[in-house]
């Protein structure tokens, strides 16, 4: 990535870009605007890890260096949605206005994603387009680095023997043709696809991913460890969801479905060491918006095997828990790139529900790989 002519924010600090893949969508807007909600001083930062302490002087880039970019294939202007997202208690009800003129700055530099229906361009084509846009945006605004963030809609798994990429990995194609690291905070494909095997690997940029870890998942794994560690057997463990909003509507979809609960379910049989019985839905109720209800019905049985049951009912606003995460993810991942590390980064399995093999399934020894890699990133080489 080029080196010359770089910017730098006001207190002197390289720029780094944040490229949204999904740009105007929920999580992508609450992390723009809180991020200049942030920098600000307007709110504290509540929800991100990179701002407590064992974070402090590890080198990450402060949250007034980022500039914000992205891809998308819907034209609302990023103030508009800001409004909607305070509109529905997302976003505290002043924030669009204190942060219009950093809304509008990132919605000039989002660009039309694709493929719409009807388009005509070659996989490689769009790879190189979407790449020339990156490129342009690292060059026009001086960036010493710019992180691709995959917060599309959630897509279907690819069909077996599709010769066509799924537009998540298209992007991240072009995320390693530009030279960029890459975040997947969704469960769709991105660098997974097997055909993007041999680049990732030749690419050596940091990635990671997939699926950001930020309700129901998160107490699984915390309270799965509890179960195995206590000797207490998990006879069933079901879960059902309740959400509104553009994520929603995806997850409507049972092929989108499938492939976010793949990784709701795996962490039980990481954790738990055996799959339990019972199931994980997910139904769209559009009057919920961003809200959403997570409730899981967990049967075990304790000494004696005298049953017993667990109940955890989970009401959180999805992209007030994302967003901070998306800023921690992309903090760490410019960093990482800084320092030289390559290829994948399991020491952030912490944020993820699915994260590369070989990362531990339970949130505390997860939470000591991000400390360890913390370390890591603040000695100088
Ligand atoms: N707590 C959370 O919010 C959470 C946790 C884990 C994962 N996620 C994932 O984050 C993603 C975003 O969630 P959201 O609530 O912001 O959804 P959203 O529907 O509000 O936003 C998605 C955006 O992606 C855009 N998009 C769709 N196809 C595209 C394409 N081909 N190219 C570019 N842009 C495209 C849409 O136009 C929309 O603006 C989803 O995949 C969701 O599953 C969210």
């Amino acid at each position: 990535m080029s080196t010359t002519a770089l910017s730098t924010s006001s207190v002197g600090t390289p720029l780094v870009g944040v490229w949204l893949i999904g740009a105007r969508g929920s999580v992508a807007t609450t992390t723009v605007a809180g991020c200049a909600a942030l920098a600000a001083g307007l709110h504290a930062p509540t929800g991100m890890v990179t701002e407590t302490p064992p974070f402090t002087d590890c080198g990450l880039p402060t949250l007034s260096s980022l500039v914000f970019g992205g891809h998308d294939t819907t034209s609302c202007p990023l103030p508009k949605r800001a409004e909607e997202l305070a509109a529905g208690g997302v976003l505290p009800y002043d924030l669009p206005s204190a942060v219009r003129a950093e809304l509008t700055a990132a919605d000039a530099e989002i660009r039309p994603g694709g493929p719409l229906p009807g388009d005509t361009r070659t996989d490689d084509e769009l790879i190189d387009s979407f790449a020339a846009d990156l490129r342009g945006f690292v060059r026009r605004r001086g960036l010493a680095r710019a992180v691709v963030v995959n917060v599309a809609s959630t897509e279907p798994l690819p069909a077996d023997g599709d010769p066509r990429l799924p537009a998540s990995s298209l992007y991240a194609a072009a995320a390693l043709r530009a030279g960029c690291p890459y975040v997947n905070f969704t469960p769709s494909s991105g660098l997974h696809h097997p055909s993007l095997a041999e680049a990732t690997r030749a690419s050596a940029l940091p990635h990671a991913g997939r699926d950001g870890k930020t309700g129901q998942t998160l107490l699984r794994s915390v309270l799965g460890p509890m179960f195995a560690q206590r000797a207490l057997a998990v006879r069933a463990w079901s879960g059902t969801n309740l959400l509104g909003g553009g994520d929603g509507a995806a997850l409507a979809d049972p092929a989108a479905a499938a492939a976010k609960n793949a990784g709701k379910e795996r962490v039980l049989a990481d954790t738990l060491g055996t799959t339990p019985e019972g199931a994980v839905h997910i139904d769209d109720v559009p009057s919920l918006g961003d809200w959403k209800t997570a409730w899981d019905h967990i049967a075990f049985d304790g000494f004696l095997g005298t049953r017993m049951v667990l109940q955890t009912t989970w009401q959180g606003c999805d992209s007030a828990l994302a967003a901070p995460l998306i800023l921690d993810l992309a903090r760490l991942t410019s960093r990482a790139h800084e320092r030289g590390l390559r290829g994948p980064l399991p020491s952030l399995a912490f944020y993820f529900k699915d994260p590369d093999d070989g990362s531990p399934a339970a949130l505390g020894e997860q939470y000591g790989q991000l400390l360890d890699l913390a370390q890591r990133l603040r000695e100088t080489r």
